[in-house]
């Protein structure tokens, strides 16, 4: 400790907010594969959590499929997720190509009135969201976001005292309205949810629980 008053950082949350860009052709022919696959029913028969009417959800195993489009977006992702374990980790490059990468990972197909209830993934260490469709249109913009809630163990007591305290910081939650190429990752213990879709086009989205062993 020093004599002079300290602001310390403790117990870090590291979110990622990043961007894999695709041309709009690319984006529309993923979303056309993906709307495609729901109209052929490849639904999920044992979702872990409750799906709620006007959500659509694949089986976990999207990055398995053989289609071009998957085999792109599923490597970027993924590419993009290493980089950073690899950085938070102080990994070498020797020990990320020693890395072992297995992921979960489905899409979501939001229509009006779509939400997704708060929850977590206690069985991986990163989530992220891709958006390849906010779904918004003309009269309604991207206003369904996806919320972060704060992993503090013990809820905090708000009032004057804390309420306007800002990111990083602030208590309660972080909020994204993602849009077409939106790629967020953050540790899946993280509970989260997805706010009410306004819109009359669908929102489109890819989710990926990721684990990781060392050879
Ligand atoms: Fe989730």
């Amino acid at each position: 400790m020093t004599n002079k008053t300290e602001y310390l950082r403790a117990f870090y949350t590291p979110i990622i907010a990043n961007r894999i860009n695709l041309k709009q052709s690319e984006y529309d022919a993923i979303n056309n594969l993906l709307l495609k696959l729901e109209m052929e029913k490849w639904e999920n028969q044992q979702p872990s959590q409750i799906i709620e009417k006007d959500v659509y959800e694949s089986p976990h195993r999207l990055f398995q499929r053989e289609e071009y489009e998957i085999k792109n977006i599923a490597t970027k992702i993924t590419n993009q997720v290493l980089d950073v374990v690899c950085k938070l980790n102080n990994y070498t490059g020797i020990q990320k190509s020693n890395l072992l990468t297995y992921a979960a990972s489905w899409f979501h197909i939001t229509r009006k009135g779509g939400f997704v209830q708060p929850h977590n993934h206690p069985n991986a260490s990163w989530s992220a969201v891709y958006c390849t469709d906010s779904g918004e249109d003309e009269n309604t913009k991207t206003e369904t976001e996806l919320v972060l809630m704060n992993p503090a163990i013990i809820p905090m007591y708000i009032d004057a005292g804390n309420a306007n305290i800002n990111l990083p910081a602030a208590s309660d939650t972080i909020r994204f309205k993602l849009k077409a190429g939106d790629l967020l990752i953050f540790p899946s213990n993280l509970m989260h949810f997805v706010t009410p879709h306004l819109s009359s086009r669908e929102r489109i989205t890819i989710a990926v629980n990721f684990w990781f062993s060392l050879k």
